[in-house]
């Protein structure tokens, strides 16, 4: 048997995902700038893609910029508050995704730019009492806090840290690469300037995804050198991949509330198993239905003496997982997220992440694998 649970790292597509993509890849191939007929299809192609995904978030069609992933647009966010909004000061935390990090980082060694990192709880979530003097000290800030932790899946509560940004004057970035296609997300009621998604994520294609921009705000392109998605991203537009996501979120949408139900029905199944199974086990970030992510899973496994190589074994039983978020997974303990939730580096940490095909005959065999491993 071989178990995928490895869902916040990616997805398998969905089959109708596919045959919509391949069917655009034989029918429609023109260049979405060019003028005549073949091109004036793909446009129409990548509109229509935009519209939907608009009408599902609520928002204008215009505000959504195509990009080639979740870390690009993640880029483009604090790259442009910074170069066209006169950010110099960004708030984010210590455990937010790379495409954030580093992307603040970078811009901290080159521009007049500061950074801050908002106090956490045990669980990851951004302390808002503390958030709420950071941007009193500095008001006129990008505020980055992700909407769901990739590796712990903690939630942070979007509406109130929009309120704090609103309050001083701060513009508000939210990444939800692990919350669109997750949750039904309304963005006629959410204040944010920029959130941010990932295609392959939600059963869709790697390598396309957007960033929601806010009408209000006025930036310029990261990627220069030709007119595409109204002058804001230059590049011949992925128009399969564009149409794929859009698939992707249509079908991710449709009973998402029961799609919610019953994989957070599995997480709940998995945590008592591992409770009654394997004990000395802990969990890592918020667990509750309300306060995590239903799809992720992060668990502290008791030492043992396969501890070091505990992936490599269950890969080996085909039991697909990662050690903290994908580009860690094999060095189990030195992710920057439980760092910054202050793990002890002594325990195994294995993350367990779910999607609608996951089974709970396949949650047993993960935990009888688990067991006899350790
Ligand atoms: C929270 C979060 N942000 C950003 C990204 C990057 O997305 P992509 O893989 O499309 O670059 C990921 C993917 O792991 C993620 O989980």
């Amino acid at each position: 048997m071989q178990v995928y649970f490895d869902n916040a790292a990616t997805t398998i597509m969905d089959t109708q995902v596919i045959d919509e993509m391949a069917d655009t890849m034989r029918n429609i191939f023109g260049n979405p700038s060019a003028i005549h007929s073949k091109g004036r299809q793909a446009k129409a192609a990548v509109e229509l893609a935009r519209k939907n995904i608009a009408k599902m978030l609520r928002c204008n069609s215009s505000e959504i910029i195509f990009t080639g992933s979740g870390t690009e647009a993640d880029n483009m966010a604090l790259r442009c508050a910074v170069n066209d909004l006169g950010v110099t000061h960004i708030i984010t935390s210590e455990i937010e995704h790379k495409a954030v990090l580093d992307t603040a980082k970078s811009l901290e060694s080159k521009e007049s730019l500061n950074v801050s990192y908002v106090k956490l709880d045990i669980y990851g979530k951004a302390d808002l009492k503390d958030l709420e003097v950071l941007t009193k000290k500095h008001p006129g800030s990008l505020i980055s806090l992700m909407h769901a932790n990739n590796e712990i899946g903690s939630l942070n509560d979007v509406k109130a840290i929009s309120k704090i940004a609103r309050e001083n004057q701060c513009y508000f970035h939210s990444d939800t690469v692990q919350t669109i296609g997750h949750y039904p997300i309304d963005l006629s009621n959410w204040d944010v300037d920029f959130i941010t998604c990932s295609a392959h994520k939600f059963h869709g294609p790697k390598g396309v995804g957007f960033m929601y921009k806010n009408k209000s705000l006025k930036i310029r392109p990261i990627v220069t050198g030709g007119g595409q998605e109204s002058s804001m991203r230059a590049g011949t537009e992925n128009v399969t991949g564009i149409v794929g996501l859009a698939k992707a979120l249509e079908i991710a949408n449709n009973g998402i509330q029961d799609k919610i139900r019953s994989v957070q029905a599995i997480k709940t199944y998995f945590i008592n198993q591992l409770e009654e199974k394997i004990v000395g086990t802990c969990f890592n970030g918020d667990i509750t239905p309300e306060g995590g992510l239903y799809t992720v899973l992060n668990v502290s496994l008791p030492p043992s003496e396969k501890s070091s190589t505990l992936l490599f074994q269950l890969d080996i039983n085909g039991v697909y997982v990662s050690g903290g978020s994908a580009c860690n997974s094999g060095a189990i303990g030195s992710s920057h997220v439980l760092k910054g939730i202050k793990h002890p580096d002594n325990r195994s940490v294995v993350r367990f992440s779910f999607s609608k095909y996951t089974t709970k005959k396949e949650v047993d065999y993960a935990i009888n694998k688990l067991k006899s491993l350790i």
